[in-house]
Order: C-alpha cells, then structure tokens, then sequence
C-alpha cells in the first residue's frame, strides 16, 4: 500500500459551513455565534486554510431558507440567515493570495448568463481561484420563490443542470485569451474576429452570448459537482473537475472511484480531469481520547427535536416525531424522498437495516455529521486513516467538515496538516497561483481555438 501512488499530493477543501457542520456547532463556545454574516469570520477562517495549504475553501448555497418546523428550527440556525456566496466571495479574494474560493450556485433557479459573467467575474477578481459546484437543488422551498408550486424532479434538473454548464462554458469562451489588443497606438481596444456569439438554442435555455467578460484567468474555473446518485454521476463524468460525495467505507469509495473516472472515457475525458473528494468530518484532539470528549461535547448538544429534524428533512420530510426515538425506523417509500438527495438517505436507511440502529442513533450519526464520515483520533490516527483511503485509491483527497468554526478548523491546521506534510502526503507550499495550477487539472482550450 505505502508504495502507491508514490509523490502524489492529496487535494484538501475546507467545507465552510457557517458555524461548522455539527448541527450544535454555534453552541459551541469555540464558534463564533453569528458567523454566517460576520465577514471578519469567513476572512479569518479562509486566511487559516489558507495557511494550511488547502487547494480551496467551499461555500453551500440554496435561495431559501430551510423550512421545517420552527421550533426545531430555532435550535438550529445554521443557513437560515447567511450571506450570498457570490457576494463573499470576491471581498474574500481581496484578503487571501492562493486559496481556490468556490461557491455552490444552481442550475434550476438561475438563468447561464448570470452564472457566467459572476463565475468569471470572480476568477478575475481573484487571479485564477474560482470554483462552482454546480448543484441542482433538492428543496421545495427554493421552487416556491421562483414561481413553481413543485421542484423539477431529479432526471429534469440533471438534463437542465447539462444544457446549463455547456451554455455557460460557451459563455466563457466568449472572447478568445488574446481578444484584447488594448493599443493606444492603432486605436484598437479589440480584435472583432477574436470575439464569438454563442447563438445556443436548446431544450432549456436560448442564449445568443457573448458575455460581457473577458475570459476567465482559468479559460473556465473549475466545475465541481456533488451528486453521487446514477445520474448524478454520469453528469459528473460529463464536466466535473472536482467531485464531493459523501461515502463512508473504503471499499464503497472504491468503488465509487472506480465507477466515476470509468464513465469519463464516454466524454473523451481522462481520469487525471476528475478529482474525487469525499466528504470528512475529522475530529482531532493531541491523543484520541482528546478528540472522543471534543465529539461528545457536541453530540450531547443535539436537541431531540434537531435531530428529528435534520432526519426527517433528509427522508424527504416524513413525520418522525409519533415513533420511539429508541426504536427502529419505520420502512419510508421510496416516493417520500425521491426529491431529496438519494445517495446520503440510501446511507441512513443502510444503517437502519444493515446495522440496527435506532431513530435516535440514526440522527445522532447523521445530524452530527451531517452525513458525512466521521473521524475521531489523534493526529496520527487521522492521518493513518486519511493516506490509507488515498493510498487504495479511494480518493483523490477531501473535502474536510470543521464540526465548529473557527475551533474545528484551527485544530485541524495545527494538528492534521503537519502530519500530512510530514509524510509527504500534501504540498508545504502552494506549486501554483490558480486553483487549476494547485489542483492539476489542465487549462481548458477555448471551443473556437483551432
Ligand atoms: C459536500 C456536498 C455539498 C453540497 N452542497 C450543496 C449546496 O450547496 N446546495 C445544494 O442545493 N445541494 C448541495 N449538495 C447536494 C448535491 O448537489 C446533490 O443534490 C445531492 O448530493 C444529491 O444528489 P444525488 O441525488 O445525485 O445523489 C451538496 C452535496 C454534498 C455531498
């Protein structure tokens, strides 16, 4: 195992949610209490990332608020007031100089051109380090500010989600690198031949183009993508770069690895283009121990009504609250979640079946975690387990969880990462400037360039 993959860097995101991922991270005393709009907090945790050397941090987003009940609701804060990705952004590129800065925007509640000019916008702004995750949203209450009583249902937003990006990377294509002459001598701003319209008509979306940007330090920034189910994969194989999934043994990741970058010779892409990111919650203390009473501080802190909550909304909204809490999960029809994110309600109902848990260990794994996998230990335990997944080839890196911000992510830089570097599992300093550069995906040629 120790001889695979021998040189290869490990990619590392920082997932940040505002107060950190664990549904009782603002209770925690090291989080700070109204982090989603404190900008002076997201300056101080990307500068933190950055110090560690991660490729990039990531912001989530959904254009509502979450809807459930309140009273559970106002025990658990988190996205129910929080600023705009695409606003924080840019103001965060101005205070950092190598971390990628990558934000979720989705395909069923925008329109390709505003995408386009921001995305671009922000790659500008920021010299080469933007990223979208392009999602496409799993939430009624989002269609229900857009004008629609339903959500588009889950193949329709993938087959949107494609024309979408194709119309946006067109977009960006718009102008070609050396479009602007920019000479005061001839008079010439830019050369005409040099800019394209796009003329896009399809099924979804008719955009004629060109942006109104010069394209992008990056040619496109980088497409990330988090949708593990079928389609979602195959969407994946089309035009991810970057893939956030959460999974939660070595061989289902295998597996998942395996499956992801097999599809990608469907689209004359190698697997080299695709860096497959899991989702991991890592919990850190100087000895193990440490590390089991830092999670148990937290765990002790979910309101039984939370953690119905967040399992209930993950099912689909299905009323938990009449059945014992120390007893099984009842069976849910398939119809209750088919809009929700399948492959994280496939994992709670593996639990509940394969391993026996109750409705209240089910929550308290899922709404702690928020359904990603969880790692508790001491540095070289984390590590351990870390290259051992890199190593099998069950990833390409991760997407690292801070359970409360800024504490989850200090203990991390100052703990995780020296251990990782010492090994020489992942970079000391940054190769590159652009996230392309830090992450080894190729810079795109334009779709004009001969
Ligand atoms: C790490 C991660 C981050 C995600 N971020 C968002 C987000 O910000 N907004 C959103 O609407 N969905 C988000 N999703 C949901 C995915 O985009 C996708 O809808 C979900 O994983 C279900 O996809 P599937 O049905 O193909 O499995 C995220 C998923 C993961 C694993």
């Amino acid at each position: 195992m120790r001889d695979q993959r021998p040189g290869e860097k490990m990619h590392l995101g920082a997932f940040f949610h505002p107060t950190g991922n664990h549904v009782a991270a603002w209770l925690h005393p090291d989080s700070q209490i109204d982090a989603g709009t404190n900008f002076r907090h997201y300056a101080e945790i990307t500068r933190t990332a950055e110090r560690g050397k991660f490729d990039l941090m990531f912001v989530a987003d959904a254009v509502a608020t979450r809807d459930g009940k309140l009273a559970a609701l106002s025990r658990w804060p988190q996205y129910m007031a929080y600023f705009d990705p695409l606003t924080l952004l840019p103001a965060l590129a101005a205070v950092t100089s190598h971390i990628g800065l990558c934000a979720t925007a989705t395909t069923s509640y925008n329109e390709p051109y505003h995408i386009a000019r921001k995305f671009a916008s922000l790659d500008h702004i920021s010299g080469g380090r933007a990223g979208w995750n392009v999602v496409t949203s799993s939430n009624v209450s989002e269609a229900w500010n857009f004008g629609r009583e339903q959500h588009f249902e889950h193949g329709e937003r993938y087959d949107r989600a494609v024309e979408f990006v194709d119309v946006v990377k067109g977009l960006w294509d718009s102008w070609d690198d050396d479009a602007f002459l920019r000479d005061r001598a001839s008079g010439r701003y830019f050369d005409p031949t040099k800019l394209h319209a796009l003329n896009h008509k399809g099924e979804h979306f008719s955009v004629r183009g060109p942006l109104n940007v010069a394209r992008p330090p990056q040619g496109h920034p980088v497409l990330f993508q988090a949708g593990s189910s079928d389609t979602g994969r195959e969407v994946a194989a089309r035009f991810a770069e970057g893939v956030f999934t959460p999974q939660h043994t070595l061989a289902g990741a295998q597996d998942f690895y395996r499956d992801l970058k097999g599809r990608m010779a469907r689209y004359g892409r190698p697997p080299e283009a695709l860096k497959v990111m899991p989702g991991l919650n890592a919990i850190v203390g100087q000895t193990k121990k440490e590390a089991e009473e830092k999670h148990r501080f937290l765990q002790e802190k979910i309101h039984p009504d939370v953690g119905l909550e967040v399992l209930s909304n993950q099912l689909g909204n299905f009323d938990l609250s009449e059945y014992d809490l120390d007893g099984p999960l009842p069976d849910i029809d398939e119809s209750h979640w088919a809009l929700a994110s399948q492959s994280s309600t496939r994992n709670i109902i593996r639990w509940s079946k394969e391993e026996g848990l109750t409705i209240r260990q089910i929550y308290q794994r899922f709404a702690g975690a928020r359904g990603q996998r969880t790692l508790i230990g001491s540095p070289v335990e984390i590590v351990d387990n870390m290259e051992e997944w890199f190593r099998g080839y069950g990833v390409d890196g991760f997407l690292f969880h801070p359970s409360h911000l800024p504490g989850g992510l200090n203990d991390f830089v100052e703990l995780v990462v020296p251990e990782l570097q010492n090994r020489g599992l992942f970079r000391v300093e940054y190769a590159g400037t652009t996230l392309r550069e830090n992450m080894d995906l190729d810079r795109p040629k334009s779709r004009y360039e001969s």
